[in-house]
This record gives C-alpha cells, structure tokens and sequence, in this order.
C-alpha cells in the first residue's frame, strides 16, 4: 500500500497530513528516509517510522461465524491444495484465520477471528466450553451403549470426558444430538465408533451458548457485540 496510506491507517494522521509528514522528510522506511509520495510499502514486512519511531497498522478485530460445508480443510494452507475454509471468508480484509478444526467431512459452527488472544484460550486444551453436534449414525445405540458413552469412553488410549447423547429421530439412519466438552482429534467420530455407530454425518450446530442457526451452507455473518463478549466471558 500507498506510505502516505499507511501511516492513515495506522492512526498517525490523515491522509493529507501524512502526505505534509513524508515531504518534510520525518518518515523513514527500513531505515532509509523516504521523501517520495506514493511510495510503495509492504505492511507485513517494512518497518515504517514517523520521527524515528516505528509505527503498526492496528488492524480491526473481526469476529465471524462460517457454516463451514464438507469437502474443505479447515487449515489456511493445505499441502494437497483442497478446498479450504479461507475459499469461503476470501472477501474479509482483514488476515483472519479459524479457531479450532473441524475435520474435512465435518460441517457447521466454526468461528473465524483475527484476534489472537481469543483463539488461544478458546483452544486451549483447559478450555471446555460444550460443543453440540448433530450425527447421523448408521446403528441406533441402546441404553447401555449411551449410558458408557455419557461415562466417557476410551478412544486413542485415552477415557474421554463425561459427554451428553440423545436420540433426535429414527429411521434408516440414526439422527443424534451430542455434547462434548473437549476437542480432541475426531472425537465425536471416535466416541460413535467405540459404541458400534459408525458417523455418516457430521454437524456442529453450538458452541457454548453460539448456535449456528439458520445461516447457510459455505456463508458467514459477523458476530454481534453480545456475541463477542459471551465468547470473550468464556
Ligand atoms: N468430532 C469429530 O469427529 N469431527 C469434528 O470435525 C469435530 C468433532
């Protein structure tokens, strides 16, 4: 971008008045002063300065919600270069990235932020906020198999924690709603098939008391105010 632009949106001055600031020689980028207007910079690698000190695009902090479709990664680069959930939120300016994964063939609730302190307490492993999920499962589990699965069942070697099961519909396959507090690697998947329900379809529809609601598949919405400070209350 534009210098003159920059130092703008960094909050140093207006537009103009960066311009008055580069012409009188107070603004220096990587060390070499720059008396030039319209000279290019590169925000995530230049170091600009206005009187000797360094200046930063403060960047907004954004907060969306994805119904992310199956059939995309949720990581920002992907080394076979499929789909990925940045496809989706392509026209959001600011860098965001996702909190959290949902797996390739997993739909629904992801957030998306550019807020740095958010997503590493909401993904830390001490964080248990409820997930809710709607599976379809090709078996219909007895009482036995979701009284051992709200218990916690071992999956990687590992007994998951307490979790909640319930039978939504019947009929060829099984809808479920399920809730779990961790976000360990395919665990819905994993808890299904410790107790012979093998997952044909995979929803997250909550996050705590976030639903998902009635927004589409592949599109977004920005979080309101409430909606930010119940995740930052978290
Ligand atoms: N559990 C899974 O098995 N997959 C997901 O994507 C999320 C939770």
């Amino acid at each position: 971008m534009r210098l003159q632009k920059y130092i703008a949106e960094a909050q140093i001055a207006s537009r103009r008045k960066a311009e008055e600031m580069i012409l009188a020689g107070r603004v220096s980028v990587n060390g070499k002063i720059i008396t030039e207007l319209g000279t290019k910079v590169e925000s995530d690698s230049d170091v600009v300065r206005v009187d000797d000190k360094e200046i930063h695009i403060c960047e907004k902090l954004v907060y969306i919600m994805l119904n992310k479709p199956e059939g995309c990664v949720t990581t920002v680069k992907d080394q076979f270069n499929r789909k990925s959930v940045m496809d989706y939120v392509s026209d959001v300016k600011e860098r965001i990235y996702p909190v959290g994964r949902l797996d390739y063939d997993t739909s629904g609730l992801l957030i998306m932020t550019n807020d740095g302190e958010l997503t590493y307490r909401l993904t830390h492993p001490k964080h248990n906020v409820v997930k809710t999920y709607i599976a379809h499962v090709d078996r219909k589990p007895d009482e036995r198999d979701m009284e051992k699965f709200r218990k916690g069942i071992v999956i990687d070697g590992r007994k998951t924690a307490e979790a909640e099961i319930k039978i939504i519909k019947e009929g060829k396959l099984t809808e479920l709603e399920i809730k779990i507090r961790e976000g360990r690697n395919r665990q819905v998947r994993k808890m299904c098939a410790a107790i012979n329900c093998n997952v044909v379809k995979l929803k997250r529809i909550a996050t705590g008391k976030l639903e998902l609601g009635e927004l589409e598949k592949g599109k977004y919405r920005y979080l309101d105010e409430k909606e930010i400070l119940y995740l930052k209350s978290l």
